[in-house]
């Protein structure tokens, strides 16, 4: 493991009782950080006490927006090892985002070398009971100071570990979704496939208003046609209609989800009928209604495999499966659990010891 310079916290914190975790609301002791300086390109990697950044109020970030992130998983297994879900692949889509923000990439090993060492610094902090994790939030902000619109020369790279459970305050039970024409996420061109602060703070409105009716999260369409299913924002969303499971195409406007790569690679394997298609509103509720839209459910890493048991669009409500997790559904949650805890092999080599 690379060893970067470490100042140790001296006044570590209390951890949490494993059942009361939530999503994010605890910070481990240590993060690490490292700048990007025009002509010195990144340097200056170190892990610190966890702790506030001083920022300057012009500090471009804080008016512009130019930020990035993502977000992965380290599992303690029942071996007592700690496992990085496809570390790699989310270090690749970060550099991607980097690349659409117009910010300079990481390189890979660097990143990578940041996940091993501070979760292996702070591995105490990964949770033993089942259903819980440690996420990783490696971010890039812009820190140049001054307040005419550029691509920043200054940036900080930083990563910051939370223990965490359910995202969703329904655990792992079947959430009820709104499909909305009212607000959008995305449109091809913009920063939809981004994993970028600005497309989570637009869909602030969309949330308020799918929870002031009853609804968990929102399920955007696309921003043209205001007709095909994109994605929910905090995860993609698949359908099985019939025998056929179906899922949006990466075609520009939604983010490339490690989790919908890794289910659609299972369900693959075990010789299911996946298509990556265009599929409109009015199909999944006419589906609904005729009992043929047999399971839904949006993957992410945050919600990993989340059961959708009600589809509400336009005044109507279809409920689907009951309104229970359905047996496809629960097959790819078991199935991805498994690898993650290292309960089952990994064929495809997902997984990366710390
Ligand atoms: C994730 O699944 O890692 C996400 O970033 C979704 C959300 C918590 C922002």
């Amino acid at each position: 493991m690379a060893q970067f310079p470490t100042t140790r916290t001296t006044t570590p914190k209390q951890k949490p009782a494993d059942d009361t975790l939530a999503f994010g609301k605890v910070l481990t002791d240590h993060m690490f950080l490292m700048n990007h300086e025009e002509g010195k390109g990144w340097h200056n990697p170190r892990i610190e006490p966890y702790g506030p950044l001083s920022l300057d109020p012009a500090t471009s970030v804080l008016h512009y927006g130019q930020a990035i992130f993502d977000g992965l998983k380290a599992f303690r297994g029942d071996d007592g090892q700690i496992r990085l879900f496809r570390p790699d692949r989310h270090a690749e889509r970060f550099n991607r985002s980097a690349r659409l923000m117009s910010m300079p990439e990481v390189p890979v090993d660097i990143i990578r070398a940041s996940f091993d060492a501070l979760v292996g610094l702070d591995a105490d902090w990964v949770p033993r009971k089942g259903g819980t994790s440690l996420y990783l939030r490696p971010t890039i902000i812009a820190t140049d100071v001054m307040l005419g619109v550029h691509p920043a020369h200054s940036l900080l790279y930083f990563l910051i570990l939370s223990p965490v459970g359910s995202y969703y305050k329904e655990g792992v039970k079947p959430v009820r979704i709104l499909a909305t024409d009212k607000h959008v996420r995305a449109v091809k061109g913009g920063t939809g496939e981004a994993k970028t602060a600005a497309n989570y703070a637009q869909s602030l409105a969309g949330q308020q208003d799918a929870a002031a009716q009853g609804y968990t999260q929102v399920l955007y369409l696309d921003g043209v046609h205001r007709k095909y299913l994109d994605e929910v924002g905090t995860m993609n969303i698949m359908v099985k209609i019939g025998d056929e499971v179906i899922t949006p195409p990466l075609a520009g406007t939604i983010l490339d989800g490690v989790t919908r790569a890794s289910t659609l690679q299972l369900m693959r394997d075990w010789g299911l009928k996946v298509s990556e298609r265009a599929i409109t509103i009015d199909e999944v509720m006419e589906a609904g209604r005729s009992g043929a839209l047999k399971e839904m459910w949006g993957t992410g890493t945050a919600a990993v495999v989340s059961p959708v048991g009600t589809l509400g669009y336009k005044g109507e409500d279809v409920t689907i499966n009951g309104g229970e997790t359905g047996e496809l559904t629960q097959k790819l949650y078991d199935a991805i659990v498994g690898i993650q805890y290292g309960r089952t092999n990994d064929p495809h080599g997902w997984t990366s010891v710390v």
